[in-house]
């Protein structure tokens, strides 16, 4: 594992108990590059910060379905102007999420749309969090969405799903949960998704994978999710590190 390196491009380690340390642990384990992605407003300054900081790490910028009620003009145009930062190289995370609540479908659809067009006109990719809201959210982005890439972070769709997404020309990312004993769909999806299609991602501090459950995730770990797919698909490891991080180096242009 000499010249190939590791791209996280879904870790929110401005929630790490010391942000530091857990750079430090991910540069020791191979990871080269990792994505902020932000959840909140009031969270976008110090992911900025963080990236601008550090040569290898970027951030994405939007607001979480769970933030559907605060959506305004006014964020719209703080995320333009911010996005003006070359470490800002996607809107995200942005989606669904029936699972958090079904009661502002209509509000959490509506930011959704918004942030997709914004995306569009800032030429940014956008990282789709879609939990138990497949049809929807594939619904919304194959109608708004017109020149943005499309990233489905932490996928948990079935093969069915991800083969839809990939005929859309969309990446699949997958995390932690391919580790787990009982993942049976994910792993599936890891053995039949297109590998110029796959993307890694740790979603630390969340997803810990195996071996390291119950503790909090980190980027230093996502080498377990490529080995886990790497023994899914009867591939070396190393091959699917190449790729992964040559799809994330062209989607996130970074
Ligand atoms: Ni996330």
């Amino acid at each position: 594992m000499n010249n190939i390196y590791l791209i996280d491009t879904h870790a929110h380690i401005d929630m790490s108990q010391d942000v530091n340390e857990t750079i430090i642990n991910a540069q020791n384990n191979g990871v080269k590059k990792i994505i902020i992605p932000s959840v909140e407003e009031e969270f976008f300054e110090k992911i900025i910060q963080i990236a601008e900081a550090n040569e290898n790490i970027f951030c994405q910028l939007g607001l979480y379905p769970s933030e559907a009620l605060k959506w305004s003009d006014s964020i719209a145009n703080k995320i333009k102007l911010l996005a003006k930062s070359k470490k800002v190289v996607a809107i995200g995370e942005i989606g669904l999420d029936y699972y958090w609540d079904k009661t502002y479908v209509e509000e959490q659809k509506k930011m959704f749309k918004d942030q997709i067009i914004l995306a569009n006109e800032l030429n940014l990719p956008i990282v789709v969090h879609d939990r138990e809201a497949h049809k929807d959210s594939i619904d919304i982005v194959k109608e708004y969405n017109k020149t943005s890439e499309v990233v489905f972070h932490c996928f948990s769709g079935s093969v069915e799903m991800m083969r839809e997404c990939v005929k859309n020309n969309w990446y699949i990312a997958l995390g932690g949960v391919v580790t787990f004993k009982n993942a049976k769909k994910m792993k599936e999806v890891a053995q039949e998704v297109p590998l110029e299609k796959l993307l890694l991602e740790t979603d630390s501090p969340y997803l810990t994978p195996v071996p390291y459950r119950g503790k909090e995730n980190q980027p230093a770990y996502i080498k377990y999710v490529a080995e886990e797919i790497a023994n899914l698909r009867n591939q070396s490891v190393e091959d699917i590190i190449k790729i992964t991080t040559e799809n994330a180096e062209r989607v996130f242009r970074i």
